[in-house]
């Protein structure tokens, strides 16, 4: 993973740049960049990228891949917490289905794409942002390595850590599936046993999180029964 790096000072999308390339490459090509003009997170969202202030970069995996590939999500968002915990010394914790927080703040997304070649796996951390410049419709949730921790690590620093933490998972993935993420995942899940607000559409679901499916899913128990939900975001959680 990462053999190869590719760098831009300036484009729209790691994602979309990969995606442009992934017949013509290996697999474990990596697009960084040091701002996108159209970063794009979960869900159809902006992903704000300005210069410098985060670590944006794109993987390609192709095959043969894991199955089911959702489990990419949750086994990218352990890897990161890894490379992280190692540098910064502080517990760097999950939620459902792959926000990496640090003190219960997002400072970190990961967004899975399939293409026909396999997968486009797009990981966006906040590493200096200053509160002021969080856009304020994010400020109260949002957060960076720097404002949680106080120290400005080097964004080629990060990389590294968390390349080598990626491709350890990605492979045990491919040998054992589920087990290779799940105590990892559980010990850093927030949600985890918590009272959980759920927006799953435009439905939105009360009940207590269980924890992720084999497959990837978010189980949570509500007062109709236990329901499985494969696509939404947790929007409020008991801390
Ligand atoms: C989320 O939490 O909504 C996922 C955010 C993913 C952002 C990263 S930044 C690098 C890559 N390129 C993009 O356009 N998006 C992902």
């Amino acid at each position: 993973l990462g053999k190869k790096i590719l760098f831009f000072k300036e484009i729209p999308s790691t994602q979309d740049e990969i995606k442009k390339r992934a017949s013509s490459e290996k697999s474990g090509l990596v697009v960084l960049a040091d701002r996108q003009t159209q970063g794009r997170g979960r869900l159809a969202r902006a992903w704000f990228s300005p210069r410098g202030a985060g670590l944006y970069f794109s993987i390609l995996l192709k095959g043969p891949l894991a199955q089911p590939i959702t489990l990419y999500s949750l086994a990218t968002a352990v890897g990161v917490a890894r490379g992280l915990e190692q540098l910064l010394d502080i517990p760097v914790k999950l939620k459902w289905p792959n926000d990496i927080l640090i003190k219960q703040k997002k400072i970190g997304g990961i967004l899975l794409e399939k293409v026909p070649e396999g997968l486009v796996i797009g990981v966006g951390l906040n590493v200096t942002f200053k509160k002021e410049n969080l856009p304020p419709d994010i400020r109260e949730k949002a957060s960076s390595i720097f404002l949680e921790t106080g120290i400005i690590f080097s964004r080629p620093q990060i990389l590294r850590a968390v390349l080598v933490e990626l491709e350890k998972i990605y492979e045990k993935l491919l040998e054992e599936g589920f087990n290779a993420v799940e105590d990892a995942w559980q010990k850093r899940d927030v949600t985890k046993g918590s009272k959980v607000v759920l927006k799953r559409g435009e439905e939105i679901l009360k009940g207590q999180a269980i924890g992720p499916t084999p497959k990837g899913e978010l189980l949570i128990e509500t007062n109709k029964g236990v329901i499985t939900v494969s696509s939404g975001e947790i929007l409020m959680w008991e801390i």
